[in-house]
């Protein structure tokens, strides 16, 4: 057993938050809960970003200071994680006392080191990515992301020297050649450092909504600056050493990918510079699309996607809160780009939860109640079942491992798969009650309570429910996948209760 720690970015709180925030913290959540099931120490760290000009001009727009508007903001982060059950240990606000201490004694090290010095800088500037462009990476002047204007910008700034770190990087790289993936992102991150790096301008004057820059008080940090160090903050950065070494050796940031920059070569430039190891895995995810667009509030707020249809807790009410964290983790493979709509989430619903999981658990226990007198029977520990099983436990666990949610999703619905095809050919429904029957049941409710294991990390709410139908005590997670994950171990004699179908057919809009 080992440790994980695994973050969100941290999300700007300009506007409220949207699916495609959710799928990141979705996935973050699935892993986390599964690296507790097997076993590991875990930390989900996630929360929200709270300085730079894109708030502070959000909060002037809402008649807001800075501080009220982010408290507001911030809180519906929360309140949408809540309505999609996400597991977080740790929400980090950057406006508290904790962050501003850990960024003061983090760029004090990487300043006491020689890395930083002052300049002045002259750039392209957009608020949306608050981040520089120069004339030949704009589009013609405008947001190559964004496509609204640039603004010309010229400051006296302190500077992060991270030409300094090309070579250092190409090193680590070599070194950890699993430090970013999947692969494509991995050489994405590559080819910016081989392209040259040039020294960043990490401070501002034209702003006061920031963490105050410690040896120069008409400065705050850029926030990005402050923003990466958020993950260091949760663990005690600069306050308790001890904590630091613990969590950091098992650092995962899970960040979408136009975010690749900043956390594949500056931050590990960064951590260098304050004479600390970079964190050890970045996992990079693609973007949700909406006919074929990225789902973003500046977009939105031009005209380009209706958000208000998308609010995660809308979803949810919709959908259910499990059907779609179910959805987000299913459809995409975590680096490729998605596609979201509510046609797909209603398809998946129908195929994947009606009528394979629903209606395996619906067969399985109305079959117990007709003809097992509601008690379920022992499984066999000879079955052609078992070896389904195993398969599949074994390729959740591996595909898991691999932080992709999405094919270990695929495995544990072949076990589905497999066991109603399996009722499907002994058709329990046409036998007579007897030990041939309660053969085949028990075998069915043990895959069940297998399926109900292996899912909860994606639906923890459905894997309880589907637990206590099959009269089993406890929770699907009470004891560690590798002992609980092992064919032969449903209770027989337990109560089996049919109740309500677990995920009623929706009408497609079709
Ligand atoms: N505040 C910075 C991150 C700082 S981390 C030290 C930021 N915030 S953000 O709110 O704009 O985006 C946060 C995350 O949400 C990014 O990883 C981004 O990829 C993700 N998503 C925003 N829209 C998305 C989709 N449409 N699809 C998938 N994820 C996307 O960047």
């Amino acid at each position: 057993m080992g440790r994980f720690y695994i973050t969100t970015p941290i999300y700007y709180v300009n506007d409220a938050p949207h699916v495609g925030h959710a799928y990141c913290t979705v996935n973050a959540d699935a892993l986390a809960r599964w690296h507790r099931l097997i076993g590991d120490e875990t930390k989900f760290l996630t929360g929200t970003d709270e300085h730079g000009q894109k708030v502070a001009d959000a909060a002037e727009q809402h008649g807001l200071s800075a501080q009220d508007w982010t408290n507001q903001t911030s809180a519906r982060f929360r309140e949408a994680w809540d309505a999609l059950d996400i597991s977080y240990d740790d929400f980090i606000r950057t406006t508290e006392p904790r962050h501003y201490e850990s960024v003061q004694k983090f760029l004090t090290a990487i300043y006491d080191n020689g890395y930083i010095y002052k300049d002045v800088y002259k750039g392209l500037y957009c608020v949306s990515c608050e981040d520089y462009f120069t004339l030949e990476s704009s589009d013609e002047g405008r947001c190559p992301i964004h496509g609204r204007a640039l603004t010309e910008m010229e400051e006296e700034n302190w500077f992060f020297r991270l030409s300094a770190f090309q070579d250092r990087l190409l090193e680590y790289y070599e070194r950890h050649p699993e430090f970013v993936t999947p692969e494509t992102k991995r050489n994405e991150a590559l080819s910016f450092i081989k392209g040259g790096l040039h020294d960043i301008s990490i401070t501002r004057t034209s702003i006061s909504w920031g963490v105050p820059v410690p040896w120069d008080d008409r400065h705050v940090f850029y926030v990005w600056y402050d923003a990466l160090i958020n993950y260091l903050t949760a663990i005690g950065y600069g306050r308790d050493d001890d904590e630091v070494d613990t969590w950091w050796p098992s650092s995962h940031h899970l960040i979408g990918k136009e975010i690749i920059r900043f956390h594949c070569v500056w931050w590990p430039a960064m951590c260098m510079a304050a004479g600390l190891e970079p964190p050890s895995h970045v996992q990079v995810h693609g973007w949700l699309l909406v006919g074929g667009q990225k789902l973003s509030k500046t977009m939105a707020a031009e005209g380009g996607v209706r958000l208000s249809d998308i609010a995660p807790v809308q979803l949810t009410n919709e959908f259910g809160i499990d059907p779609i964290r179910y959805y987000l983790l299913r459809e995409t493979i975590l680096g490729n780009d998605g596609d979201f709509s509510h046609e797909g989430i209603t398809l998946r619903y129908n195929s994947d939860l009606a009528n394979n999981l629903g209606n395996l658990v619906a067969r399985v226990t109305t079959v117990v109640g007709s003809k097992c007198g509601g008690r379920g029977p022992a499984p066999q520990m000879q079955s052609p079942l078992r070896t389904e099983a195993e398969m599949a436990i074994s390729e959740t666990k591996a595909a898991w491992g691999r932080f992709a949610p999405q094919g270990a999703l695929e495995a544990t619905w072949r076990l589905i798969g497999a066991t109603n095809a399996y009722l499907e050919e002994h058709a329990p429904w046409k036998m007579e009650p007897g030990p041939e029957l309660d053969a085949v049941m028990g075998d069915a409710l043990e895959a069940i309570r297998l399926v109900a294991i292996l899912c909860s990390p994606a639906m923890p709410g459905v894997a309880v429910e589907i637990w206590r139908r099959i009269g089993l005590s406890g929770s699907p997670t009470d004891r560690v996948v590798d002992e609980s994950a092992q064919w032969g171990q449903y209770s027989a004699g337990a109560p089996v209760e049919k109740g309500e179908p677990l995920f009623p057919r929706m009408k497609s809009d079709e």
